[in-house]
């Protein structure tokens, strides 16, 4: 894969910098605790909006100019900011329309951030004005290597402008009210609508029992996609407005992993390199975060992405605020890396002093110096990366095995009414996702779009919703010997969560073999059990009864009257097979299973680990890469049969000899050729 950016040769290091918020004599002072640390990027100007236009018509650029000046002259990389992602209380004031209106119904006053209305014709006309000037300004310095627009869009806007929008946007998908009375089924419950002007936004004061649940489901999904078509659109202007000027300049916004409001695989399109912010749980396992970073590089099309912010050591937002534990810090660095990140970053460069974010750590504490734990565990991975250098640049796991995920199935599965409150569609594709990263298996997550090709595996947790041409996608696949994991509750809806008729799983009946008759949901406390290869394992969540045709019974429940009923089954379809998973079981069960089937599939782990210790590989011209991330607290073994260079040590390692890795200790090894 091609570098994002042709200004940068390592991976580059550093984050969020705020100097506006400090006294000018202070900048100094960082620019040398940055050289000491080894930062060479700095993401400037993302809150500078208010500062930066005072008033209507009036510009004052000044501040950041020294700062932009300062940092050239210090040999720092700037990712430049746009500043939209906080309006100016001004224009709050004059421009009402900017401020959104919530869930309930409430008109927002100034006030936080990400406040905006994307909908709003102030907010709209400000920010990419502002972005153009930006760019005007800004253009001939060498050293901005990316466009950071905006800051972690999100959330939702309930006002009159974006209503009308929304009118404006099923008008041009459904062109009549026919057709839209088709898709949201409005014969139910007397919803006819026979003009565009009738249709109000699903929220709490019309289709909404609760804020995911909805009475409509063709109503929410069709808000859910437009709210995430008008913040992209946002996104997709400033882009335009920078883009004409600096057209050879990357431009990205900082996502959220899986963050439910917006179709990142949508947004992914219109981002050169994508960026996200990792701020996992103290206590998050490894695969939860390993997930999120795979997400992300499926989102950029399966390009190394960037990392934009991490915390350096503690966040302020979570319940507790636990510090990063020695080593954590860099261990998570270089897991982000490990699965293709190309930068390492932080927010941020140094701590505030006043409001939220002031107990959220930075490189430079409060204290102001490099003496605390959290600057030298920083400039210690500043030296280190140093040394790494670009090698790594553009390389890319090359997975076998794909997990499909998708915004509209995810959206559809929370805003259902049944058969369940309890199904937390992130949680099952973790249960599959969990068990490859635990037997050394890459993935990657593709979207209703991507292409198959490459792959030998398709697992696609709660299909719930088969988009048209979906099945025929994954019939192809199977029949051209690909192997195709799903799970209960999959096949049952189109694109508009109208249900497929004819029996579940609807249009993957053939390639799977099986009828489903009945879902049965169980409460959090109860379980059935269902035996597979001589063990017993629990059944949880749904059960779907199915009757096979043609497949082959892999395991059947113990319990309840539909003991016997098949619970594992598989079906020959072509040259492939197509395994269905008709109820939600344990960690044990899907390592075992999906051992079986990556066998029988072959693919092979990259090597073998004891668990807690994370294998990833990224490869490019330069060659293949392998990660050991150990993320347990002592020393581990692993045997690595290929010779190696271990890059950080700068040694010959493996030849089928063991690797020591003590804990929490990263090793990456060149495989030589
Ligand atoms: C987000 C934001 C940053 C900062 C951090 C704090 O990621 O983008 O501006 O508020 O959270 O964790
Ligand atoms: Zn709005």
């Amino acid at each position: 894969m091609k570098k994002y950016s042709d200004k940068v040769d390592k991976i580059v290091y550093g984050g969020d910098y705020n100097p506006e918020q400090w006294p000018e004599d202070i900048w100094m002072e960082d620019m040398r605790l940055f050289k000491e640390a080894g930062i060479d990027i700095v993401t400037l100007n993302v809150f500078s909006w208010a500062a930066i236009q005072p008033s209507e018509e009036e510009y004052d650029f000044s501040k950041l100019d020294r700062i932009m000046e300062m940092v050239q002259k210090n040999g720092l990389k700037v990712c430049l900011a746009t500043s939209t992602g906080a309006h100016p209380a001004w224009m709050a004031k004059r421009h009402p329309d900017i401020l959104r209106v919530d869930f309930e119904g409430r008109k927002h006053k100034f006030g936080g951030r990400h406040n905006s209305c994307p909908n709003s014709p102030a907010y709209q006309k400000y920010s990419v004005r502002l972005a153009g000037k930006l760019a005007e300004r800004y253009k001939d310095y060498e050293n901005i290597v990316a466009w950071h627009i905006s800051n972690e869009y999100g959330g939702e806007c309930y006002c009159e402008n974006c209503e009308r929008a929304f009118r404006v946007w099923l008008k041009e998908k459904y062109q009549t009210t026919r057709e839209l009375n088709r898709a949201w089924n409005t014969s139910f419950w007397g919803h006819t609508f026979y003009d565009w002007d009738e249709i109000v936004l699903p929220n709490a004061l019309s289709e909404h029992f609760e804020p995911e649940r909805s009475m409509f489901q063709g109503i929410t999904l069709d808000y859910r996609r437009f709210n995430s078509d008008s913040i992209l659109n946002c996104y997709r202007m400033e882009y335009d407005a920078v883009k004409r000027v600096t057209p050879d300049i990357p431009v990205t916004t900082n996502l959220m992993g899986f963050y439910p409001a917006l179709d990142y695989q949508k947004w992914g399109k219109y981002m050169d390199v994508v960026s996200w912010d990792n701020y996992p749980d103290a206590d998050a396992a490894p695969a939860e975060i390993a997930m999120q970073h795979d997400l992300m590089r499926g989102v950029g099309g399966g390009k190394p992405f960037l990392l934009m912010e991490q915390t350096p050591g503690v966040t302020n937002w979570h319940t507790y605020c636990t510090l990063k534990r020695p080593g954590v810090m860099r261990l998570w660095s270089y897991q982000a890396v490990a699965h293709g990140a190309d930068s390492v970053m932080f927010f941020q460069m140094r701590r505030s002093i006043g409001a939220c974010e002031k107990y959220h750590s930075a490189v430079i504490d409060h204290v102001g110096n490099g003496e605390t734990r959290v600057f030298k565990e920083a400039a210690a991975l500043g030296k280190e990366l140093r040394k790494l250098g670009g090698e790594l640049l553009g390389a890319v796991p090359n997975a076998k095995a794909a997990i499909y995920f998708d915004w509209d199935n995810w959206w559809a599965l929370n805003c259902t009414a049944g058969p369940t409150t309890d199904l937390d569609y992130k949680a099952q594709v973790l249960d599959y996702y969990k068990a490859l990263h635990g037997l050394n298996i890459p993935v990657d997550f593709v979207g209703a779009e991507d292409c198959l090709d490459k792959y030998k595996l398709l697992i696609a947790p709660v299909l719930y919703m088969t988009k048209s041409g979906y099945d025929e996608k994954v019939r192809r696949f199977v029949e051209n010997g690909g192997t195709f994991i799903t799970t209960f509750f999959s096949g049952i809806v189109d694109e508009h969560d109208l249900v497929i008729t004819g029996g579940y799983p609807g249009r993957l009946r053939d390639i799977l073999g099986i009828w489903a008759e009945e879902i049965d949901a169980l409460p959090k406390d109860k379980e059935n059990r269902f035996d597979y290869n001589g063990k017993t394992y629990p059944a949880r969540l749904l059960c779907d009864l199915i009757h096979p045709e043609g497949a082959k019974t892999l395991g059947a429940y113990q319990k309840d009257f539909y003991a016997g009923m098949p619970a594992v089954t598989v079906n020959e379809f072509g040259k492939g097979k197509a395994y269905y998973v008709a109820t939600r079981s344990d960690e044990q069960f899907y390592r075992a299973f999906l051992e079986d089937v990556c066998g029988e599939c072959g693919i092979g782990a990259l090597l073998e680990s004891a668990d807690g210790i994370e294998v990833t590989e990224r490869e490019n011209e330069n060659g293949r890469f392998l990660f050991l991330l150990n993320h347990r607290d002592s020393a581990a073994e692993v045997r690595v049969e290929e010779t190696c260079v271990d890059l950080l040590a700068g040694e010959t390692v493996g030849g089928g000899t063991e690797v020591k890795i003590e804990g929490k200790d990263v090793k990456i090894l060149r495989v030589n050729q």
